[in-house]
């Protein structure tokens, strides 16, 4: 089969034939349909995170798919052949036309999204849910100050509290608040302009935090005492959280096929709505993630706003379709 794979930390990505994968008793093989970028597949390509996000070399990338089972383990149940299914990978990496993978990590595909928008979801959204309820604990009625609220994880994490009934303030340019206002947010700060500490009239419950740095320290400035400061992107200082007695922590996506199976069904409803910025071919992966280094300073070889910051910067995941 056809596979990108990377042979050396910071090397070129190849597309190459490699062996088609075999099934073990509690996983599935799945044809791929599509799959998604994240910027965790290049930070772990780059190297620089060896020491706590090794990989082993060659590697081919990729944490999310979706796809049709094409062969199911003798210990599998809960799927057949010919389903359509959407997942995170459980081993080996998604930028591949198959994947083996445990059925435990997977959900049926949303029948109102396509392939391509089904491959958008799984990373961002489990983030998301696990980040304001599983850790900060998000309750109706409270309020929720979300940093980098129209990213791929922001997003869902708008959409999500303010469907649990949740008042959400996000972060974000101004370009975007009429776009996350459309999912929910009750207000809208633009970081370019404003810094949050100086406007926000009242503290919050929860802050979820998808940006870090000095955006994270001065989050602990709007927190209620007592309230949750959860963040996805690095470690909450134990001292600053006891100072204002808030608690805080940083959060690692601990994916589930039960959890994207409500997420799913949300989906289907149409009570959230999936973000699709660009859809490449696998064989384009380069162009993906030149796309996505925009954001990454010096990320695998690609300069500081790089050819990707140099375009508009569509909202919503990069996306790969398998040919
Ligand atoms: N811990 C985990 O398990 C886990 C899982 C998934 C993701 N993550 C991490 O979570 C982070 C977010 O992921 P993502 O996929 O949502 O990224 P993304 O789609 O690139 O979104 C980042 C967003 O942050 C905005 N932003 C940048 N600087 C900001 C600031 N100072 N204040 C407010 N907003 C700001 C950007 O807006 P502009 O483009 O307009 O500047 C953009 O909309 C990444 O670092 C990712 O690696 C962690």
């Amino acid at each position: 089969m056809k596979a990108v794979t990377l042979l050396e930390y910071g090397g070129e990505l190849a597309f190459n034939d490699v062996p088609k994968p075999t099934i073990a008793r509690d996983e599935v093989l799945v044809k791929i349909r599509c799959s998604a970028v994240n910027h965790l597949d290049l930070v772990e390509a780059s190297g620089r995170a060896r020491q706590i996000l090794p990989i082993d070399l060659p590697w081919i990338p990729g944490h999310e798919f979706s796809g049709v089972v094409e062969q199911i383990g003798s210990d599998v149940a809960t799927y057949a052949p010919g389903d359509a299914v959407f997942g995170t990978t459980s081993g080996m990496g998604a930028y591949a036309e198959y994947l083996t993978v445990k059925a435990t990590a997977i959900a049926r595909k949303p029948s109102n999204l396509s392939f391509e928008e089904a491959a958008s979801v799984p990373v961002a959204s489990q983030t998301a849910w696990q980040g304001i309820f599983t850790h900060a604990h998000l309750k109706k009625g409270q309020t929720i100050l979300v940093h980098g609220g129209a990213g791929a994880v922001g997003t869902y994490a708008v959409q999500l509290a303010s469907r649990a009934g949740a008042t959400v303030i996000a972060t974000a340019s101004g370009a975007d608040e009429a776009y996350l206002k459309s999912f929910g947010a009750s207000r809208v700060i633009d970081y370019r302009a404003t810094q949050f500490e100086k406007v926000l009239q009242e503290k919050v419950d929860v802050v979820f935090d998808l940006v870090g740095g000095d955006t994270q320290t001065r989050s602990f400035l709007v927190l209620k005492e007592g309230g949750n400061l959860v963040s996805a992107i690095q470690p909450v200082s134990q001292e600053e959280a006891a100072v204002h007695r808030v608690s805080g922590m940083m959060m690692r996506l601990a994916p589930s096929g039960d959890l994207l199976g409500k997420i799913g069904q949300l989906l289907e409803e149409g009570a959230i709505r999936p973000g699709v910025a660009t859809v490449y071919s696998l064989q384009d992966v380069a162009r993906a993630w030149q796309d996505i280094a925009g954001n990454l300073p010096g990320v695998h070889g690609v300069p500081p706003g790089g050819p990707g910051a140099a375009r508009p910067k569509p909202r919503g995941k990069i996306v790969l379709r398998v040919a």
